[in-house]
């Protein structure tokens, strides 16, 4: 997730159980034209393996390339984003557009393919019109796009359960992921099938991955100030139930985030780690009190100070 994922939080996340982790997603023409900005995204720590790096881009003939780049840095696996929705990215016809031409799509798969030999996964939505605003005229949808990619070896497929036109709100249509889970398995038995979108509690989450038969989830904003989501899901996978989680369990996990993000980014990035600590105080009796002196922190002294009165 863009301004999310960054090695800091991806690490956390693996403290806390995630099976693999992304990266914040990285253009292929920037790591074709080798932005320093863009490789320092894709950098990461041993802890974070798996960690697959997710790559955007409509230009097919960059893929090798970036592909190669991303395989020599001993990343775990590619995944490419066919699913973003954002005006800098759709707007010129990547993203999620680019379900939109299915023959690029092809060349895009085709080209990384041949390229590199770690696993390649792709990330998408359930549908979207072919025509802006006209949505009489037609669909395409996830099964489309299976259809376009079915004779390569795809290793995994994340799909988002809403649409183009309802981009992060509403309710994730779980139907369409199970259908989706079901023609996946078709042409890739052994694949990895994940659901994406709108899961807020452990309980919820179990229910939507037995209904849908994915074979797990991809968390993104309800993470947000909970990384133990990830513990909890397995704990309750494992024996049908899971701890809540302590104070102390907070303090520790939102100080050891702030030390990580320090050593990553110093002083001038340590201001990100504002809006993280914001979530972990979400739902606390003194809430808005700590926000005030949340959004003034420098360094992880002062973290540890504020987090300490909770
Ligand atoms: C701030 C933000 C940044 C995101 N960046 C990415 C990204 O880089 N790559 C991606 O595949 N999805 C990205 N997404 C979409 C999420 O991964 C996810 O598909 C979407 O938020 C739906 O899941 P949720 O309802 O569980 O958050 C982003 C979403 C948000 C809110």
């Amino acid at each position: 997730m863009a301004g999310i994922t960054d090695s800091p939080w991806r690490q956390i996340c693996k403290i806390w159980g995630a099976d693999v982790v992304h990266t914040e997603f990285v253009s292929v023409d920037a790591l074709y034209y080798d932005s320093a900005k863009s490789l320092k995204m894709i950098d990461y720590k041993p802890i974070e393996q798996p960690v697959v790096a997710q790559i955007f881009g409509k230009r097919a003939e960059l893929y090798p390339k970036a592909a190669k780049i991303v395989e020599q840095l001993g990343i775990a696996g590619i995944d490419i984003n066919f699913g973003c929705p954002a005006k800098k990215v759709a707007g010129h016809g990547g993203g999620i557009c680019l379900l939109r031409d299915l023959d690029n799509v092809k060349k895009i798969v085709e080209a990384t393919i041949n390229s590199v030999k770690i696993p390649l996964s792709v990330k998408t939505r359930i549908s979207l019109n072919t025509v802006k605003g006209q949505p009489e005229k037609g669909q395409i949808t996830v099964l489309d796009f299976i259809e376009a990619i079915k004779d390569y070896p795809i290793s995994a497929m994340i799909v988002h359960g809403r649409t183009y036109e309802t981009p992060f709100s509403g309710p994730v249509d779980l139907e369409a992921l199970k259908s989706a889970r079901n023609e996946f398995k078709k042409h890739w038995p052994q694949g990895v099938f994940l659901i994406n979108g709108s899961f807020q509690t452990v309980e919820s989450i179990i229910e939507d991955l037995k209904y849908t038969q994915a074979d797990g989830i991809a968390l993104s904003r309800s993470l947000y100030g909970q990384p133990w989501l990830f513990k909890q899901i397995k704990d309750y996978l494992k024996t049908g139930s899971y701890q809540e989680i302590s104070k102390e369990e907070i303090i520790d996990t939102a100080i050891k985030h702030s030390q990580l993000l320090w050593e990553c980014k110093g002083e001038s990035g340590f201001k990100e780690m504002r809006k993280h600590l914001l979530f972990y105080v979400k739902g606390h009796p003194q809430a808005s009190e700590l926000r005030r002196e949340l959004v003034a922190v420098e360094k992880p002294k002062d973290v540890e100070k504020i987090m300490e009165k909770i």
